[in-house]
């Protein structure tokens, strides 16, 4: 077991475990049954409650959060698509933390994963020796949610080839997942109360159109949006880069005006629209809340371990470079423009700091 100090990042129900303990200790609404919250204590626990010191985790419309807790509680599963780094992951894991208070029972979906992730494998040691038996079954995700009454987190689900999605269909219908290796009773497993699925999906790798049409519908599909306002955005991304460099051993904080001019650049690359209105080329690499997160932490790593203070506008340039430009020089030239044209002239001396970095771009 990893020491919970070194974990890089540890899962929803440890990092917010005194938060979890608290709203369980005080939560005397009704609770759908298997549930560990009740529907209001678990929105509480998401979108945060100043009151009793519960931290805001997802910035969002707070209805999308009622309609999710909704459809986990029917007989359904929940969906979540939208656009990259717009917090369909972090999303899925509070929900899973919040309604069974364990967030770790995620299948990742890629071109590779086969059933055996999905469902369950087998000791093979333990076959030969025994044969197949209930010792030798090695669960996977799906059968430890339907046997413990948990939610089952399915990542990028549309990446997985069809037939292998499709083996949700009899678990989110009939709830039940037959191993027909074994006989009698444990050749089949029943999901117990508590069980559901929570897929996520992004509008740009393989989309949504990618899954047939009967697993489709057995999902209730919610859009989650990027985040609709500057300050907002400039919030979150301040302090969650904060608290990413107090973790990396950085003890200067981020000036305010360079994640300004950060967040900023992000937001009007993404759209291709500047604040006043202005048209610019967008880049077709994702400019997300996601990635302005990572920037901004990158920034002040540079600034703190190569020349020990806070991240500056040089460093946001530096680090443009990697995010923004990745592997197309097309975007390398837009964001070129963007410093030339539209940086400049601004008010303030990060602006002013940012226009005079553009030398720092490669090429
Ligand atoms: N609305 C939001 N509320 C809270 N955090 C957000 C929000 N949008 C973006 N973030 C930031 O983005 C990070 C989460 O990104 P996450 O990986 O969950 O996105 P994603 O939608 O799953 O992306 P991808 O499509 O690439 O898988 C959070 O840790 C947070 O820093
Ligand atoms: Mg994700």
């Amino acid at each position: 077991m990893t020491d919970v100090q070194t974990m890089q990042r540890p899962p929803a129900e440890v990092r917010y475990a005194d938060e979890l303990r608290r709203l369980r200790d005080t939560d005397s609404d009704p609770r759908p049954p298997g549930w560990a919250l009740s529907l209001r204590a678990a929105r509480r626990f998401i979108i945060g409650d100043e009151r009793h010191g519960i931290s805001r985790k997802f910035v969002g419309d707070p209805s999308l959060i009622d309609r999710a807790l909704v459809s986990l509680a029917t007989s359904r599963g929940l969906m979540l698509v939208g656009e990259p780094g717009t917090a369909k992951s972090l999303l899925s894991e509070l929900l899973a933390a919040a309604v069974s208070g364990d967030s770790t029972l995620t299948i990742q979906g890629g071109a590779a994963t086969t059933e055996d992730q999905i469902k369950y494998s087998w000791n093979y040691a333990m076959l030969v020796a025994d044969g197949p038996s209930t010792r030798s079954l090695v669960p996977a995700p799906l059968l430890r949610g339907m046997a413990e009454g948990k939610v089952v987190r399915f990542e990028e689900i549309t990446r997985c080839p069809l037939e292998v999605q499709d083996c949700l269909l009899s678990p989110l219908s009939d709830r039940v997942l037959a191993v027909p290796e074994l006989t009698g009773p444990d050749a089949m497993v029943f999901a117990t109360e508590g069980f559901n699925i929570i897929a996520t999906a992004n509008t740009r790798d393989r989309g949504v159109n990618e899954m047939s049409s009967a697993l489709k519908r057995r999902f209730n599909f919610e859009t989650v949006f990027p985040i609709a306002d500057l300050a907002t955005e400039l919030s979150l991304v301040e302090a969650e880069a904060s608290a990413l460099l107090r973790r990396s051993g950085v003890t200067a904080a981020p000036h305010r005006d360079v994640l300004e001019v950060l967040v900023t650049t992000f937001r009007e690359l993404r759209v291709g629209q500047t604040a006043r209105g202005d048209s610019m080329d967008k880049l077709t690499s994702v400019m997300s809340t996601a990635e302005a997160v990572s920037v901004a932490h990158a920034v002040g790593l540079r600034g703190w371990f190569l020349r020990g203070e806070a991240g500056t506008a040089e460093d946001v340039v530096s680090c443009l470079a990697g995010t923004a430009a990745k592997d197309s020089t097309e975007d390398l030239a837009k964001l070129r423009r963007y410093l030339e044209q539209q940086a400049r002239g601004r008010k303030g001396a990060a602006w002013k700091a940012l226009y005079d970095a553009r030398h720092v771009l490669p090429g």
